[in-house]
C-alpha cells in the first residue's frame, strides 16, 4: 500500500497471505494450484444422486429440464389466475382517450387535447394493452396467435424483444397513482411466440367456461386463435431468461428457444438460459394485477422506512383496513410495489424491501445456493420456488399459527410479520379482492378451505395431485392438514426415508412450507417416467422432473465474452490474474468456477449502523462464528433468512454440498453456520453488472458522454464528469426518461467494487433520495416521501471492502479488470 495507511483491507489481505504461508489455508485448499487460465473447467457430473447416465439419456435429460424450468406450473397458475388476476390490473384511463393511440410499432401516441379538470376515468382492464403491445412486436396487427414474429422491421418489428413496451392513454392512473405513458416491462419475447418468456397459457376446462376472468385468446381483439379459454401461469424462466446476453438494453437473440438459433448472432439460443432478466420490473408485474394484496408481504411494504418494525406496523395497518378501505389498502400495497427497483427481485416474505439481483444459474459445484446460501440441494431449493414463490398462496405456512409460531419463540430475533396473522386471518386477505371472489363473492370460503390445505390437504392452490406433505419440525402443517383422509387415500404422506440418500439430514429444509411437488404426471407420462425406472431403478420417481431441471441448470455454461474490448485488452490478461492471487481474491474466488463454497458472515462483532435492529447479544454469538473476514454487504437479504439458516438449515461440507448433521435449533445458538452470503462464481462477471448480491455496486457512462469504445485503459481513465454512479442514479433516470437504459458498464462497475475512491461514491448515491415514488395526487395516508434512497430498498452497495491499490485506469486495476472479464464459458482459451 503506496498510503502507509493501514485499512481494513490491508489487514485483510495480511491476513490472507499469512493464512496462505502458515495454514495453508483452509479456503479453496481444494483447488491449491489449479490455474484456470490454462486448465479448462471440470464438466459437470452426469448423474442424479448416486445413478450413472448414459451419455443419450443424459442429453435428453437436460432438454427435458429446459423444457420443464420455461414450462412447468405444477397448476400455480391458479395462483395466478384465479387469485393474482396477472395482467388484469384494473387502470383509470381518461374517458375520452383512445385505448391504443400508439403506432403500429409502438411510437408514442398522438397527444390528446387536455382535459380541464376534473378529469373522467373509466376502468379498463391492463390485458388489452398487454395484448397489442405483443401482436405488435413484428408491425403487423392482427397475427398475434397465428405467427407473430414474420415481420422484417429491425428489432422492435421482428417479433422479438427485450423488453416489452406496454402503451398508455396519456392521464392514466393504477389506483388513483400515475402509469407512464411508456411502460418498460422488461419482459422478453421470443419471436413467433405469442406470449412473454416465462408467462404459459394453460387450458382450461370446459366446465370453467363461464368464469369471466379466464383469458379467451380468440376473442382478445388480436386475430384468429384456438377456441377456448385459458390461464396465465408463471415459470422459472420468467426471471432466469433473456435474450438480451451482454445487457446492452437490445436482444441478441430472435428467440432462446432449443434449436431455434438466430443467424449472424454471437451468441446460441442456450446462452439466454441462467442469464437472469436484469430488467424485468417485478413491482409493475404485480401492481398490474387484480389483486396486489396476493403479495403484500413479499413484494410490498412500507416507503421510505426499512426496520422489521416498519414492516411489522404496515402489516398491522393492511390487517386492520383491507375490508375497511379496501382501495385504501390496495393503493398502499401498490405503492409499495412500484418502488421495486428495475431488474431486481424481492423474493422474501418479510414485508421489507430487500431486493436481489438475479443471480447467475451456473449452479455447478456453486453450491449452496441462494445468496445467503439457505439452500444445499437442488430439489429443496426447486421446491421452495414451486411452492411457495410461484404460489404465494403457500405462504400460508408461514401464518403465526403454522411455522411462524416457532419465529415468536426466537424473541432474541427479529419480530416476524406473520406474528401477527393467524392462517385464517392470512388467508382471508390473499383471497379478498381476488378475482374469483369479487366474480363469486360465495366461493370466498371454499378458496381459503382450499388455500388452507382444509379441503384437499395441500396448503396453496397447486394440484393437489402434484404435490405431497411431509411433517416439518417448524410446524408448517397443522395434524389436520398433514394427515387429511385425502392425503391418506392418495398415499401423499412423506417422510425422509422415502427419498434416501442425505433426506434424513436436511429434514424440514425438504419441505419448507411443509409441501413438496412431485413429477407431474403430464411430465412423467411425456418422459416416460416407467421406462427411465426400469432402466435406472434407483431413480426418485417424486424427483425426477425437478431433478432433471437441476440437471440442465448444472449443464449450463456461461456465454462466452466476445467484445473487442477484451480482445484488445488480451496481453493485459495472465497478468490480472497474478494480481488476483496476490490480492487474496482466489482464497474465495477459488478454483475453476472461483469459489470455495462457503458462507462469509455478515459482520465481525457487532451490528453496524443501519436501519435494521440488531439482533441482540444472543443472536450475535451465532454471527460472530464462521471463517473468514465479515463480507459486511448489505444485511437485509442474510437477515431475513437468518432464523431459517441458524436454526434449521443443516451444516454442510464445502467440498460436495452435503450435509454433514441435521440442523438444529441448539446448535444454531452456538453458531455451526455462518450467517451472511456465499461466495459468488465470477464467471459472466462480463454481462452480469450491477454487482453483489443487492444490484448496488453500478457505473454507467452518462447517456450524452462518448461512448465506451474499445480501449480498456481508456475507458476505465473516463473523468468523474462522464459517469453516472450507484445504481439509484441509473435506475432514476430511466423512470424519468421512461426509457430503457443506461445500462451498468462491466468494467466501470468493477473499477467501482475495486477501488475504494469509486466507491465511495457509489455509496454516497445509493444512500441520496434519488428514488422516484409514485404519488401524483392520490391520498397518501401512510405519509411516503416523495424520493426515496435505494438504500431504503435494500440496495446499497456496501462491504466487500477487498480493494485493490491503485487509481482508476491505472496498469493493475486495468490488468485485473483484464482477467476478470475474460471470465467466461472457457478462460482457459484467449479471446
Ligand atoms: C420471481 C422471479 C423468480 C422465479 C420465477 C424463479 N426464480 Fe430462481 N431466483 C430468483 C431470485 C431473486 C434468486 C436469488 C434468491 C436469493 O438468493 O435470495 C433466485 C435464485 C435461484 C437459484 C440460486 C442461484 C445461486 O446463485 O445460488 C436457482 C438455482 C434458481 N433460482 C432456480 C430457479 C428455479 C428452478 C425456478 C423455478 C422453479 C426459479 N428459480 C424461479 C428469482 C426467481
Ligand atoms: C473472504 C472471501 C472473499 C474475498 C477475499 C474476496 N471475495 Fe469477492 N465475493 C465474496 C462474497 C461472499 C461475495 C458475495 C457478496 C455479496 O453479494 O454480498 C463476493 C462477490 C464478488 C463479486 C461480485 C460478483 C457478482 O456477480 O455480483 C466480485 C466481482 C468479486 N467478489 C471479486 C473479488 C475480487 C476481485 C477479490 C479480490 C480483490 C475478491 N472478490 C475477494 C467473497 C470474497
Amino acid at each position: 500500500m503506496s498510503s502507509g495507511r493501514i485499512t481494513t483491507s490491508t489487514l485483510v489481505l495480511l491476513g490472507s497471505a499469512l493464512c496462505a504461508a502458515l495454514l495453508g489455508c483452509a479456503r479453496g485448499s481444494r483447488w491449491a494450484g489449479f490455474d484456470v487460465l490454462q486448465q479448462p473447467a471440470p464438466p459437470p457430473p452426469q448423474r442424479i444422486g448416486g445413478t450413472e447416465l448414459s451419455k443419450e439419456d443424459y442429453r435428453s435429460l437436460v432438454f427435458w429440464g429446459e423444457k420443464w424450468f420455461r414450462s412447468e406450473t405444477f397448476g400455480g397458475e391458479r395462483a395466478t389466475t384465479d387469485v393474482a388476476g396477472l395482467f388484469d390490473g384494473e387502470l383509470e384511463v381518461p374517458c375520452d382517450a383512445p385505448l391504443d393511440a400508439a403506432g403500429p410499432l409502438g411510437e408514442p401516441p398522438k397527444p390528446v387535447p387536455s382535459v380541464p379538470a376534473p378529469v373522467c376515468r373509466r376502468k379498463v382492464s391492463v390485458l388489452p394493452f398487454l395484448i397489442r403491445a405483443l401482436d405488435r412486436l413484428d408491425g403487423t396487427l392482427g397475427n398475434l396467435f397465428s405467427g407473430n414474429g414474420n415481420g422484417a422491421n429491425g428489432e422492435l418489428g421482428n417479433g422479438y424483444t427485450s423488453d416489452l413496451v406496454l402503451v398508455f392513454p396519456k392521464g392514466t392512473t393504477l389506483a388513483g397513482l400515475p402509469v407512464p405513458e411508456r411502460l418498460h416491462t422488461g419482459l422478453d419475447v421470443d419471436a413467433g411466440s405469442p406470449w412473454p418468456i416465462g408467462v404459459v397459457p394453460v387450458a382450461a376446462a370446459a366446465s370453467e367456461a363461464s368464469l369471466p376472468f379466464l383469458v379467451e385468446p380468440a376473442a382478445l381483439g388480436a386475430g384468429p386463435a384456438a377456441p377456448g379459454k385459458v390461464r396465465l401461469g408463471i415459470t422459472c424462466a420468467l426471471c432466469h431468461y433473456t435474450l438480451d446476453i451482454d445487457k446492452d438494453g437490445h436482444a441478441d437473440l430472435r428467440s432462446s428457444e432449443w434449436g431455434k438459433e438466430t443467424p449472424g448472432s454471437l451468441w446460441q439460443a442456450r446462452n439466454s438460459w441462467g442469464v437472469g432478466n436484469q430488467d424485468v420490473h417485478f413491482g409493475w408485474l404485480f401492481a398490474l394485477t387484480r389483486n396486489p394484496l396476493l403479495g403484500f408481504t413479499v413484494l410490498s411494504g412500507p416507503v421510505g422506512k426499512n426496520s422489521p418494525g416498519d414492516a411489522v406496523e404496515w402489516v398491522r395497518w393492511v390487517k386492520e383496513n383491507y375490508r375497511r378501505s379496501p382501495e385504501a389498502v390496495r393503493r398502499e400495497v401498490i405503492r409499495g410495489m412500484l418502488v421495486q427497483p428495475r431488474g431486481l427481485a424481492d423474493d422474501t416474505p418479510n414485508a421489507l424491501h430487500d431486493a436481489n439481483q438475479l443471480p447467475l444459474l451456473f449452479t455447478n459445484q456453486n453450491w449452496p445456493y441462494n445468496f445467503d446460501g439457505s439452500f444445499i440441494d437442488a430439489s429443496d431449493r426447486n421446491n421452495g420456488v414451486w411452492t411457495g414463490a410461484i404460489d404465494f398462496t403457500g405462504l400460508v405456512s408461514l401464518a403465526s399459527d403454522r411455522s411462524g409460531g416457532l419465529q415468536a419463540s426466537l424473541y432474541w430475533e427479529q419480530p416476524s410479520v406473520y406474528s401477527l396473522l393467524t392462517a385464517e386471518e392470512y388467508a382471508d386477505i390473499l383471497v379478498d379482492q381476488s378475482p374469483l371472489v369479487i366474480h363469486d363473492p360465495s366461493s370466498r370460503r371454499a378458496l381459503k378451505d382450499n388455500i388452507l390445505g382444509y379441503s384437499d390437504g395441500i396448503p396453496g392452490v397447486l394440484d393437489p395431485d402434484n404435490v405431497v406433505v411431509m411433517k416439518n419440525d417448524l410446524g408448517a402443517l397443522p395434524e389436520r392438514v398433514l394427515n387429511h383422509p385425502q392425503n391418506q387415500a392418495k398415499k401423499r404422506i412423506r417422510t425422509p426415508a422415502d427419498y434416501g440418500g442425505t433426506a434424513e439430514l436436511r429434514g424440514s429444509v425438504m419441505v419448507l412450507l411443509g409441501t413438496r411437488v412431485i413429477t407431474s404426471r403430464k411430465a412423467a407420462q411425456a418422459a416416460g417416467l416407467t421406462e427411465w425406472q426400469k432402466r435406472y431403478p434407483g431413480l426418485n420417481r417424486d424427483d425426477f422432473q425437478s431433478d432433471a431441471v437441476s440437471l440442465m441448470l448444472d449443464w449450463l455454461t456461461p456465454p462466452p465474452n466476445r467484445s473487442a474490448l477484451l480482445a484488445n485488452a488480451k496481453s493485459r490478461i495472465a497478468r490480472g490474474y497474478e494480481i488476483f492471487k496476490a490480492a487474496g481474491c482466489a482464497g474465495c474466488h477459488a478454483g475453476p468456477f472461483f469459489t470455495d463454497n462457503r458462507m462469509s458472515r455478515l459482520y465481525a462483532r457487532r451490528g453496524p449502523e443501519i436501519g435494521i435492529a440488531p439482533p441482540s447479544t444472543a443472536g450475535f454469538r451465532a454471527l460472530g462464528r464462521g471463517t473468514g473476514p465479515a463480507i459486511g454487504t448489505a444485511p437485509y437479504r442474510s437477515l431475513a433468512n437468518r432464523s431459517l439458516q441458524l436454526y434449521v438449515a443443516p451444516p454442510y461440507e464445502p467440498e460436495t454440498g452435503l450435509p454433514v448433521q441435521t440442523g438444529n435449533a441448539l446448535r444454531g445458538l452456538f453458531g455451526s453456520r455462518a450467517v451472511g452470503y456465499k461466495t459468488l462464481t465470477l464467471r459472466y462477471l462480463w454481462g452480469s453488472a450491477p454487482y453483489l448480491h443487492d444490484g448496488g455496486v453500478a457505473v454507467a457512462l452518462r447517456p450524452d458522454a462518448a461512448p465506451a469504445g474499445d480501449d480498456l485503459g481508456a475507458l476505465l481513465s473516463r473523468p468523474v464528469s462522464d459517469k453516472m454512479y450507484g445504481m439509484a442514479t441509473l435506475l432514476a433516470y430511466r423512470e424519468a426518461a421512461q426509457s430503457g437504459g443506461p445500462w451498468p458498464n462491466a468494467a466501470l462497475s468493477l473499477q467501482a467494487l475495486l477501488l475504494e475512491c469509486e466507491r465511495r461514491r457509489v455509496v454516497v448515491q445509493n444512500a441520496a433520495a434519488l428514488m422516484p415514488v409514485p404519488i401524483g395526487s392520490a391520498d397518501n395516508p401512510l405519509g411516503a416521501p416523495a424520493k426515496t434512497s435505494a438504500e431504503s430498498l435494500g440496495v446499497q452497495g456496501i462491504g466487500h471492502d477487498f480493494y485493490i491499490d491503485d487509481e482508476p485506469g491505472g496498469e493493475r486495476i486495468t490488468d485485473l479488470i483484464a482477467f476478470l472479464l475474460s471470465l467466461d464459458d472457457a478462460p482457459s482459451e484467449l479471446p
